[in-house]
């Protein structure tokens, strides 16, 4: 008897655990029709927006053995502004951000990195700034029950530093990620926002980062 219950359980662990998509990489019941709708949505319209298909005009900036970052501006054709439209929207779906027109979108610039697979795994969007904020520390530790909620509440220098480029956004791909993939984003970066010259992690900043890009950015700017 008792080895026949076991065996249901067990089958029943098996369908009703959370399931990664190994192609998306969305996370979901698979037993939940709700979910698995959701997910078919997610997983076909992801797939697309990534998609990468080549274009007859790329500038290739970097080179590497998994993949090449292609740069993007604003003036480029129309098939190269609407993937970086469609990616960008992707991204400010998974972080939950409002779409935010920015302030001089005629001098931003996107960073597309491109994997093997021909997909987009990786975008950094940058634009020229004056002035940023230091962040001064985290308000929360991570014991706080409602560290969640207040993830964008770091606390900032109300003393204004200068700088010259700022990240809009950073995002990589769930499947491709630590595989140091934003951070080739960013010394890309450092290395073609302005001609002739590397920026040093003083002179760039991240906006309104998440715990995540948070992470990132301390990792990155201290080694
Ligand atoms: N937790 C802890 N350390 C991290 C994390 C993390 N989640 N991500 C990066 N790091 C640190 C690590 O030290 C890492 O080196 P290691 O792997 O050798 O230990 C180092 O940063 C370099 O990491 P990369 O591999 O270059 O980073 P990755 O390619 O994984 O991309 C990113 C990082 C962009 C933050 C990614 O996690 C992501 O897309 N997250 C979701 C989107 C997001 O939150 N983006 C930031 C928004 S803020 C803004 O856009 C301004
Ligand atoms: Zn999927």
């Amino acid at each position: 008897k008792e080895t026949k219950d076991q065996l249901i359980i067990d089958a029943g662990q098996k369908h009703f655990g959370a399931t990664t998509c190994k192609s998306c990489g969305m996370i979901y019941t698979a037993s939940n029709p709700e979910d698995e709708m959701q997910h078919l949505q997610h997983h076909h319209r992801f797939l697309e927006g990534i998609k990468y298909t080549g274009w007859k005009k790329e500038r290739v900036v970097a080179e590497f053995w998994d993949g090449k970052i292609v740069l993007v501006l604003p003036h480029d054709p129309s098939y190269a502004i609407r993937k970086v439209e469609d990616v960008q929207e992707l991204v400010d779906n998974e972080l939950g951000f409002q779409q935010v027109v920015p302030s001089c979108p005629n001098k931003t610039k996107t960073f597309l990195f491109i994997s093997d697979e021909k997909r987009v795994v990786g975008c950094l969007i940058a634009e020229p700034i004056k002035q940023a904020f230091r962040v001064l520390s985290e308000p929360t530790g991570p014991e706080s029950p409602n560290s969640k909620e207040c993830h964008r509440a770091w606390q900032c220098s109300d003393v204004p530093e200068p700088a010259v480029c700022g990240i809009s956004r950073i995002w990589v791909f769930r499947l491709k990620r630590r595989k140091r993939i934003a951070r080739r984003l960013v010394d890309t970066l450092r290395n073609c926002f302005m001609f002739g010259c590397f920026l040093s992690t003083n002179e760039i900043a991240f906006s309104d980062p998440t715990p995540d890009g948070k992470l990132f950015a301390t990792k990155y700017c201290n080694t």
